[in-house]
């Protein structure tokens, strides 16, 4: 009855009962169900719950409001439960079928847990949670942390124990159904469907989903809520903002004073290098590194969310893929004749990416788009180029940024960049030069998600106009899925490029696409000798066979959920969310610092760095996940970001914030996205 946002909303009105009624009706005709217990609370507010139970012979236990944790326990252990099957009150669409399903896969006895919240296939507002009363009690002796007493399960998900998730065998995009009531809006909107559904008798969220592809007009009155809100709340609150002390980076200062005399720039890749991190806070050379974490050259310890700029999909040091290079590697992997892992590894890109019908390997991302630029140049007889994005260092891309030196004029002329969610400036492009372009190449998707119909719009304007349409996936393969970003947005290109991610940091890439057009390569010169080196395809052989095999991608997407909304709740919190947003999809997010007037702003960007890296947590502004973060980093992540918030509100008031800055500010890349 207490919900600070929506009062008495288990006891309020729903097709002529209170929602509770709905909820325990349902969670009855649970075949696998042998009580329904409702544990509400001591507070005379819950009184009305308490009656209605008696009226309605329902078992009710009462306990306390804030120790949620203890309720539950109390409840479970008086009831003498030897499972215990987790439902809130405020789900009035939940499925007995979905509850059995969750519960079956409990009793299959190989876990402490099972639901269906680790990764949401199912819409939001079914939520099963099944545990074992030793494992509730081991947590209720155990969990200390008030967030761990509130939220009932946290700790049982955190912890060491054995959790598995059920998907839904009719999956939903993450985020795209909620059917909890946390609002009035809510309750609205159960109401319609209530109304609509009931006359055909017991319904189900089949039933709901049906109704909703059909009138998708009924969603339309509800208000975004963030799961587990109250928990990026409460550790937020518990945050201390104290200042965390500076690590020593000395040894990475040795090493780049020597560096310097020998390597311009100190760096081999842009992004890696120094100017890219607050100095004299940050690393700047890393010794090695497993799972998710890496240790500098000093001994300091990170939870890396660069990933070396997204190739260790699976993390550092992947045994598996390690074994199958070393095994490669065992039998030679620079052949002077083709070897038949070519084959397997093309035979198996053309099974999961729909535009792959034939595919020619590279090295870098540069290679493979310079790759499908020339071969779109040979095919269509066309010399200029649309692109949106990045696309790597060669002549024919860098030459259309403002970083272009060493480039020829003729070169940089022939491409220039269209806007992302904008059919007008590409069109406006492609008409200045009426049958010239050969290529439309772009990033499908990165932090900024298409409009509807924005893609296909792209495709339909570069075939009219003659030119071929290229994705460039270095970046959405594989996180976005095995298909890459043209499955999950269901728009085919003509040829795709596939990088980083594909070996887990072996260098491999890969254009592909239709077959017309890659027989092109028997024509053109691409051709460079390690391209058929043979161990970082058994690399990307085994990097795809645990993709396809594992949950590995389904949990770096609730990771993503969970970082991403956490950053959003406590800036908040901290009255910093106009200045600090997390945006994108949840299989790669972006961090945004600006202004109060919406400007980027380097210096909120550089502390926030500096704070993060010095409580061991090694990023530039996005979260590049790996399979290898597990539960405990995203913890010690969210816990660092509520330090680093709390500090940050303090600070930002300042009239000069920089003065907290402990070293040299980082200096901005050329903009390109
Ligand atoms: C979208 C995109 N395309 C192409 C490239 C170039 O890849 P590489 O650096 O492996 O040559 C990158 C690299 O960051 C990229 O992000």
């Amino acid at each position: 009855m207490g919900s600070s946002r929506f009062p008495g909303k288990t006891m309020s009105e729903l097709a002529g009962h209170p929602m509770l009624r709905h909820v325990a009706d349902r969670v009855k005709r649970a075949r696998l169900i042998d009580r329904v217990v409702v544990a509400t609370t001591d507070h005379a507010a819950d009184d009305p719950i308490a009656q209605f139970c008696e009226r309605e012979a329902i078992a009710c236990f009462r306990g306390s409001e804030s120790d949620v944790l203890d309720r539950f326990y109390q409840a479970a252990r008086k009831h003498e439960a030897d499972a215990v099957v987790r439902v809130t009150a405020d789900c009035p669409l939940i499925d007995p079928e979905v509850v059995d399903k969750v519960v079956e896969r409990y009793e299959k006895g190989d876990c402490d847990y099972a639901c269906n919240v680790l990764r949401y296939t199912y819409p939001d507002g079914l939520d099963t949670e099944v545990f074992s009363f030793t494992s509730l009690e081991r947590s209720w002796r155990e969990a200390k942390n008030p967030a761990d007493r509130e939220h009932v399960t946290l700790y049982l998900v955190n912890g060491t124990f054995r959790t598995v998730n059920v998907e839904s065998e009719i999956p939903v995009p993450p985020g795209e159904y909620r059917w909890t009531v946390d609002y009035p809006s809510d309750l609205e909107f159960v109401r319609k469907i209530y109304s609509e559904l009931s006359g055909r008798g017991r319904f189900g969220f089949k039933e709901v989903l049906q109704l909703l592809k059909e009138r998708p007009d009924l969603a339309a009155t509800q208000t975004e809520v963030i799961s587990n809100e109250g928990y990026y709340k409460s550790l937020y609150d518990q945050a201390r903002g104290e200042v965390a002390p500076k690590r020593s980076v000395a040894k990475s200062q040795e090493w780049f004073a020597r560096s310097q005399k020998v390597i311009p720039g100190c760096s081999q890749t842009f992004s890696k290098g120094y100017t890219q991190f607050v100095q004299g806070v940050a690393p700047i050379f890393l010794q090695r590194g497993l799972g998710s974490r890496v240790w500098d050259v000093d001994g300091n310890e990170y939870i890396d969310y660069i990933q070396g700029l997204l190739p260790n999909i699976l993390g550092y040091a992947n045994e598996e893929v390690t074994r199958a290079v070393s095994e490669q590697i065992a039998e030679g992997h620079s052949f002077s004749l083709p070897h038949p892992l070519e084959v397997q590894l093309a035979e198996k890109l053309t099974e999961l990416i729909p535009c792959a019908e034939m595919v020619r390997f590279g090295k870098n991302g540069s290679d493979v788009t310079a790759g499908a630029i020339r071969a779109a140049r040979a095919f269509t007889g066309r010399e200029r180029v649309a692109c949106c994005g990045y696309h790597g260092w060669q002549d024919w891309y860098i030459g259309s940024t403002t970083r272009n030196g060493g480039v020829p004029a003729a070169v940089c002329a022939l491409t220039e960049a269209f806007r992302y969610n904008d059919l007008a400036s590409l069109e406006e492009l492609l008409q200045r030069h009426p049958g010239e372009f050969a290529a439309v190449i772009m990033e499908p998707t990165n932090f900024e998600k298409p409009a509807p119909g924005f893609l296909q719009g792209v495709k339909d304007l570069a075939h009219r106009h003659g030119a071929l349409l290229v994705f460039d996936e270095i970046c959405t393969g594989f996180r976005f899925g095995l298909g890459g970003a043209q499955k999950l947005l269901g728009v085919t290109p003509d040829l795709a490029c596939f990088g980083k991610a594909m070996g887990n940091g072996f260098p491999i890439a890969c254009v592909l696409g239709r077959a017309d057009v890659m027989r092109v390569f028997t024509e053109i010169f691409y051709s460079f000798t390690f391209a058929g080196e043979v161990a970082s395809m058994a690399a990307a052989l085994k990097v795809l066979e645990i993709l396809e095999t594992t949950d590995s991608l389904a949990r770096m997407e609730a990771n993503g959920i969970t970082l991403q909304d956490a950053v959003n709740v406590m800036a908040r919190e901290a009255g910093l969310d106009r200045r600090i947003k997390c945006v994108g999809w949840p299989y790669w997010t972006l961090i945004q610092f600006t202004d109060l007037e919406g400007n980027e702003s380097s210096i909120l960007k550089d502390l926030f760095q500096q704070e993060v890296m010095k409580r061991g947590i090694l990023m530039h502004t996005t979260h590049n996940l790996s399979a290898a973060h597990d539960n405990h980093d995203i913890q010690q992540t969210l816990e660092t970001y509520a330090e680093v918030m709390k500090t940050l509100a303090g600070w930002i008031e300042d009239p000069k914030p920089a003065r907290y800055l402990e070293g040299t500010p980082t200096k901005p890349i050329f903009r390109v996205r």
